[in-house]
């Protein structure tokens, strides 16, 4: 939540700086903020309400020479969306700005100190009384910016990603990190840093991704120097990045949202290249190859994740229990963290988050691990903070995911658990070896049969207009199909604030069979699968109460598509592999639907990517 970058160089730092923010602005669009030093030494601080757009507007007309810069696209946590509480936030004399993405927790005992000190704050924010703290112990003691922000977060508890300026100062950028993202960008003679790599790939490949404890210390015509809190400075290791810009725009598709989900065939081929080998009989997962003990020797499985990537981990228990014969717990990050888990060292915790930034999921991983289990993580983004945590892990590799609803990281998230089920299968061999290269094989022309189902792209926009005006949905699926119910439910209330409620169809009857009326369609997610005769009658309970239906069905199906209202089919594949396919209709179905609504599809409000708060 919250995107920050900074820049110090020879270019245009505000050009520099906007363009990141637009880069970052899937962090956060409640406000925006930049802050530039001039040459002569002048500080100025712009900032606006809303999204990056509104900044730029407010901008047109001000002077915006600068040799230094630092900029911020927030998500409100403290303080409602509003100019004066946007970052930057700076010191009461003016002389420092500060940019923040995280929360400080003791910032109330902080600030009523500062307040006897005589120190007056003009926003309701968490971050303002850090930088009010960082100029108040620089006065005191007298000392250089670094030293005051080193003092200052020694005494503040809390996450933060933070830059600090200063007037007089054109040639240094301050930035530190706990617990929240920053990585800095090494060019020729520049350096960038910001909360992903996005803002900076096309200027340079070299990154420095910060540690927990680590302070940068960036100077113009210096080399980067890393220290941490007890000033014992820190060793610097450059990574390249793998990112190209291509990934970073919209090539030719109005959203994000809409090129993420047609991407997929291809994001897919990538998250199985290598994975899948000898024509479909053999699974090869490094992180379960390198850790074999481990998964044979496994009692228990906790799955801990949030959203959408709790939703793959449901699907994950499914394939673990079933493929391995390991039993699987799947738990809320946010509640398992402070649910006082018992873990031992025979059971493997395994995370999933897209970001690797996710505040509570990181949380559950530092706790499994400080309890002993081993703890592997499955992750998109490269170089965050999650895989850095865990024991072992495996990327998705599905390329960057710009729009806040998340499509490809899902189908790339199960494909992984899929691929891992079967390597720990292959493994225990709980499977047999001609049931493995069934599935292996069948993996191996998913991209294809994903191309097909994207086919019924123009079918499907047609059949939103229908729905549109829904106020309710229930979205209804069992076994494999129920995590995908829940997913397809949450992808239309998340983008077209429609109320949808995800179940398992045989719950149904126990409750949510009441709300059934011609006014309130059903979702229902039916492919031919060992449940298949049981989801029939649940889509007859459904008409039979005068319900509307749309249903996922397997092609060749003749019975429910002469129950249901509209029928959309999917290729027919093994049951394990349904929630890869039966899922992409859904994304395109709450696509259209909050598009005919006329909503910000890859921009919802009040949301935003990457949660790196509590
Ligand atoms: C929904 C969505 C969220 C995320 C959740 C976890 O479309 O994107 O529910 O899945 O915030 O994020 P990650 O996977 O980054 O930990």
């Amino acid at each position: 939540m919250c995107g920050i970058v900074g820049y110090i160089g020879s270019g245009n730092v505000y050009e520099i700086l906007i363009k990141g923010l637009h880069r970052l602005e899937y962090r956060g669009y409640d406000s925006a903020g930049i802050a530039l030093v001039s040459p002569s030494g002048k500080l100025n601080v712009f900032k606006a309400k809303g999204k990056v757009e509104n900044l730029e507007s407010f901008c047109a007309d001000k002077n915006l020479e600068a040799s230094v810069g630092i900029a911020h696209t927030r998500w409100a946590t403290h303080g409602e969306p509003s100019d004066v509480n946007a970052h930057p936030h700076f010191s009461e004399d003016g002389n420092l700005a500060l940019v923040h993405n995280g929360t400080i927790e003791n910032y109330k005992v902080l600030k009523d100190a500062l307040m006897e000190h005589g120190c007056t704050f003009h926003s309701e924010t968490d971050t303002e009384v850090l930088v009010q703290l960082i100029e108040f112990i620089k006065l005191k003691n007298d000392c250089e910016l670094v030293d005051a922000v080193m003092e200052a977060l020694k005494q503040v508890v809390g996450a933060y990603a933070i830059a600090v300026i200063e007037k007089n100062n054109p040639d240094t950028i301050i930035a530190a990190r706990q617990s929240s993202p920053l990585v800095i960008g090494i060019g020729e003679d520049e350096t960038f840093l910001a909360s992903d790599a996005t803002p900076f790939v096309e200027y340079t490949k070299d990154a420095v991704y910060l540690k927990d404890g680590e302070i940068a210390v960036i100077k113009r015509g210096e080399p980067l120097k890393l220290f941490n809190l007890d000033n014992s400075e820190s060793k610097i290791d450059v990574k390249t990045l793998e990112m190209s810009i291509s990934q970073l725009e919209k090539g030719g598709y109005p959203h994000f949202m809409l090129k993420e989900i047609f991407e997929q065939p291809s994001t897919l081929r990538d998250c199985i290249r290598g994975r899948v080998v000898e024509g479909g009989r053999k699974i090869n997962i490094t992180g379960v190859n390198d850790n074999k003990e481990r998964f044979l020797n496994a009692k228990r499985i906790v799955i801990v994740a949030c959203g959408t990537s709790w939703h793959a981990g449901l699907i994950g228990k499914y394939l673990i229990q079933s493929m391995c014969r390991i039993p699987v717990e799947v738990e809320y990050a946010s509640e398992f963290r402070y649910s006082d888990p018992v873990l031992d060292k025979d059971d493997i915790v395994i995370a999933i988050s897209q970001s690797g930034e996710t505040a509570d999921t990181l949380a559950a991983v530092k706790i499994a691990r400080s309890m002993g289990a081993f703890v592997f993580g499955i992750s998109n983004a490269v170089g965050s903070s999650i895989p850095r945590e865990t024991d072992s892990g495996c990327y998705i590799h599905v390329g960057p995911e710009i729009g806040v609803a998340s499509t490809k990281a899902f189908t790339g998230q199960v494909m992984v658990l899929t691929l891992l089920s079967l390597a720990v299968a292959q493994l225990k061999g709980t499977l047999e070896h001609e049931k493995i290269a069934e599935i292996g094989k069948h993996i191996l022309k998913i991209p294809t049969l994903v191309e097909r189902v994207l086919k019924l792209n123009n079918r499907i926009e047609r059949l939103s207009l229908i729905y549109t005006y829904a106020h309710n949905f229930l979205y209804l699926g069992r076994g494999y199909s129920y995590p995908v119910a829940l997913e397809g439910a949450l992808k239309l209330k998340e983008i077209s604030y429609i109320h949808a409620e995800g179940y398992p169809a045989a719950e149904m009857k126990h409750g949510p069979i009441a709300l059934i009326d011609a006014e309130m369609p059903s979702v229902i997610i039916a492919p031919r699968d060992h449940l298949y005769e049981k989801i029939v009658s649940n889509v007859q309970q459904v008409k039979a109460r005068g319900g509307s239906i749309i249903a996922i069905v397997t092609e060749g199906d003749s019975v429910i598509r002469n129950i249901a209202d509209h029928v959309l089919d999917i290729p027919e594949m093994p049951e394990c592999l349904t929630p890869i396919i039966s899922t992409i209709p859904l994304q395109l179905l709450s696509y259209y639907i909050a598009i005919n609504k006329g909503k910000n599809v890859d921009m919802p409000r009040n949301l935003a990517k990457s949660v790196t708060v509590e």
